[in-house]
C-alpha cells in the first residue's frame, strides 16, 4: 500500500498534516524524528513530509535529521520548521528575525509543480520567527511574502520542496491543492486509501486471522468500540461476544438503545449487565471527583471480569484504540487526558491470548466513515464524545438515584432541543450538569428550594481547547422553560459561558 511518512519534529499540526494527506486518499503515518534512516528506507514511503517544530534549527538542542534523508531519492516536503531544517541541513542559512504570524499574502512561481493550478497571488498562514535567509545550492526560491524572502524553495530535480507557511491549515486556502500536488504530481501517488477498501481488507484479514476462534469485546456504546465490534462481527459473526456494562450513569435511554441496536438489529451475542444499583452503592457518600472516577473505573473492571469469567478463556480481546491514541501514547496533554480519564487495565483482568485493535491506524473521522460503511445509523456514528464515568462526573458532588434521574431528564431535553434546532453536528459537545447548588424560587404561591441545572455547549476541534457555543437565545429559552416546568426538583437553569482554558469542558 502506498504511504507517506510524516516525520514529526514536535510541531503542533502534525496530526493535522497526516489527516490532510489521508483526505487525499493517501495513507500517512506520523513517526518521531528519532525513526532511523534504515527504518524509513525499508518502509517504502512514496514521500516524506517534515513537520514544524518548536525550536531553532541552529540552536544547541535542536532536533535535526541526518543529511542522508535527502539522498534517499524519496520526494520530501518540508513545512515550517521542516523547511528550515531542509535548508540548514543542505547548506543554506537560517536566521532569527522575520516575525510573521497569521494570514499574509503570498507571491508564488506558478511554474512550480507544487503550485500547479494555483494563482500567482494567494494567502497563506505563517507562524515563525526564524527564516531561511540563504537557500542551499541547487535550490530556487518559488514563493515569497513581504517579510519572508524564502516562503518556499525547491530543487525539482531532487524532488525536494519546502514551504515556510502551513499548507495544512484552513487559513491557507490553496493549501489542500499544494498537498495534493505534492502527493500526486511529485510523489506519484494513486490515491487508493478509502474507507470502503479499508473495511473490506480488514474484515478479510480478521476472518483469516481469527478463523473459528473466540473473540471478546467490551462495548461502551461509544463510536470507537461500536465500530470495532461491528467490524469483528462482520468478520466472525457469532464467534464474537460483546459485554456491555450499564453502570447506571448513562444518558436517558442509552442502555436500551445500545441493546436494541446490537442485539436487535445486528443480532450480536451481547451480554448486557445492569449494574446500576451496584455502582450507586459503591458511590454512596463519595463527593470527590477523582475518587468517583476511581470507583467507577474499578467497579467497571470488576463487573466485566465477573462476566468474562463466566465465558472462560477467549482467544482474542478487542480494543477500540484509534490512531491518535497510538501517536500520543508517548507524552503530552492529550495522552494524559486519556490515561487519566479512561478505564484502563482491562486486559489484566481477562483471560485471553491476544489483543486485536482493528482501528489503531485510523483517525476519528475515518472511524466514523467505517461505521457508515458498515451501515451504522448516523446518530450513532456522529455521537458526541461521552466520558467513561458518564453522568458520574456530571452530577456534581455525591451521586444519588434522585439526582441522576433529574440530570437524565434535563439532559435529554437539552439534547432533544439542540437536535431539533439542527445544531447537533455543529457543536462539539453539549450536555447538562446537575450542580450541587440549590436556590430559592417561586412556584405559584409556594417557595421552592431546588437544584440548579447548568447547560454546557462547546465548539472545539480537539477538545484540548474549546469555545463556549453561542447558542441562540430562543433555543436556550425553550430548554430552560421545558426543564423548569418538566423536571421536578429543578427551579433554575444557567448557561456556562466560559471557554477552555481556563475552564474545562466537564465540570468535574
Ligand atoms: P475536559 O473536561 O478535561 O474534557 O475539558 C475534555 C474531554 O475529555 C472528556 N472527559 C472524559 N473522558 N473519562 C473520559 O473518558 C473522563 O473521566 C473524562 N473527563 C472528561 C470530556 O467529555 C471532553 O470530551
Amino acid at each position: 500500500m502506498e504511504k507517506i511518512l510524516v516525520l514529526d519534529f514536535g510541531g503542533q499540526y502534525n496530526q493535522l498534516i497526516a489527516r490532510r494527506v489521508r483526505e487525499n486518499r493517501v495513507y500517512s503515518e506520523v513517526r518521531p524524528y528519532t525513526t532511523t534512516l534504515e527504518e524509513i528506507r525499508s518502509a517504502g514511503y512514496k514521500g516524506i513530509i517534515l513537520t514544524g517544530g518548536p525550536k531553532s534549527v541552529y540552536g544547541e538542542n535542536a532536533v535535526r535529521y541526518e543529511k542522508a534523508l535527502f539522498e534517499l531519492g524519496i520526494p520530501v516536503l518540508g513545512i515550517c520548521y521542516g523547511a528550515q531544517l531542509m535548508a540548514y541541513t543542505l547548506g543554506g542559512t537560517v536566521e532569527a528575525g522575520a516575525n510573521e504570524y497569521g494570514g499574509v499574502s503570498l507571491s508564488l512561481d506558478t511554474g512550480s509543480l507544487l503550485f500547479r493550478g494555483i494563482p500567482a497571488k494567494t494567502q497563506c498562514w505563517m507562524s515563525h520567527t526564524d527564516y531561511i535567509s540563504q537557500i542551499p545550492i541547487g535550490f530556487k526560491i518559488s514563493a515569497k511574502t513581504e517579510s519572508c524572502p524564502v516562503a518556499a524553495m525547491e530543487n525539482d530535480v531532487r524532488k525536494l520542496y519546502a514551504v515556510q507557511f502551513h499548507p495544512e491549515v484552513m487559513h491557507t486556502p490553496q493549501g489542500m491543492q499544494m498537498l495534493h500536488n505534492f502527493l500526486f504530481e511529485i510523489c506519484g501517488c494513486a490515491g487508493e486509501w478509502t474507507m470502503s477498501s479499508f473495511t473490506r481488507r480488514t474484515v478479510a484479514q480478521l476472518k483469516e486471522k481469527i478463523g473459528n476462534r473466540k473473540v471478546l469485546c467490551a462495548l461502551s456504546g461509544g463510536v470507537d468500540s461500536s465500530v470495532a465490534a461491528l467490524l469483528l462481527h462482520k468478520a466472525v459473526g457469532d464467534n464474537l461476544t460483546c459485554i456491555f456494562v450499564d453502570h447506571g450513569l448513562l444518558r436517558k435511554d442509552e442502555a436500551s438503545d445500545v441493546e436494541s441496536l446490537f442485539r436487535g438489529q445486528y443480532d450480536m451475542n451481547l451480554i448486557a449487565v445492569d449494574a446500576a444499583s451496584q455502582f450507586l452503592e459503591k458511590l454512596a457518600g463519595v463527593g470527590d471527583p477523582e475518587q468517583k472516577r476511581k470507583i467507577i473505573g474499578e467497579e467497571f473492571i470488576r463487573v466485566f471480569e465477573a462476566e468474562a469469567k463466566k465465558i472462560g478463556k477467549v482467544d482474542f480481546l478487542v480494543q477500540g484504540t484509534i490512531y491518535p491514541d497510538v501517536i500520543e501514547s508517548g507524552a503530552g496533554d492529550a495522552a494524559l487526558i486519556k490515561s487519566h480519564h479512561n478505564v484502563g487495565g482491562l486486559p489484566e483482568h481477562v483471560d485471553f491470548e491476544e489483543i486485536i485493535e482493528p482501528l489503531r491506524d485510523l483517525f476519528k473521522d475515518e472511524v466514523r466513515q467505517v461505521g457508515l460503511e458498515l451501515g451504522m445509523p448516523e446518530e450513532m456514528v456522529y455521537r458526541q464524545p461521552f466520558p467513561g464515568p458518564g453522568l458520574g462526573v456530571r452530577v456534581i458532588g455525591e451521586i444519588t438515584a434522585e439526582k441522576l434521574e433529574i440530570l437524565k431528564e434535563a439532559d435529554a431535553i437539552f439534547r432533544e432541543e439542540v437536535a431539533a434546532a439542527g445544531l447537533d453536528r455543529e457543536i462539539g459537545q453539549y450536555f447538562a450538569v446537575l450542580t450541587d447548588m440549590r436556590s430559592v424560587g417561586v412556584m405559584g404561591d409556594a417557595r421552592t428550594y431546588d437544584y440548579t441545572i447548568a447547560l454546557r455547549a462547546v465548539q472545539t476541534s480537539d477538545f484540548m481547547t474549546a469555545d463556549w457555543a453561542k447558542l441562540p437565545y430562543d433555543l436556550l429559552e425553550r430548554v430552560s422553560n421545558r426543564i423548569v416546568n418538566g423536571v421536578r426538583g429543578v427551579n433554575r437553569v444557567v448557561y456556562d459561558i466560559t471557554s477552555k482554558p481556563p475552564a474545562t469542558i466537564e465540570w468535574e
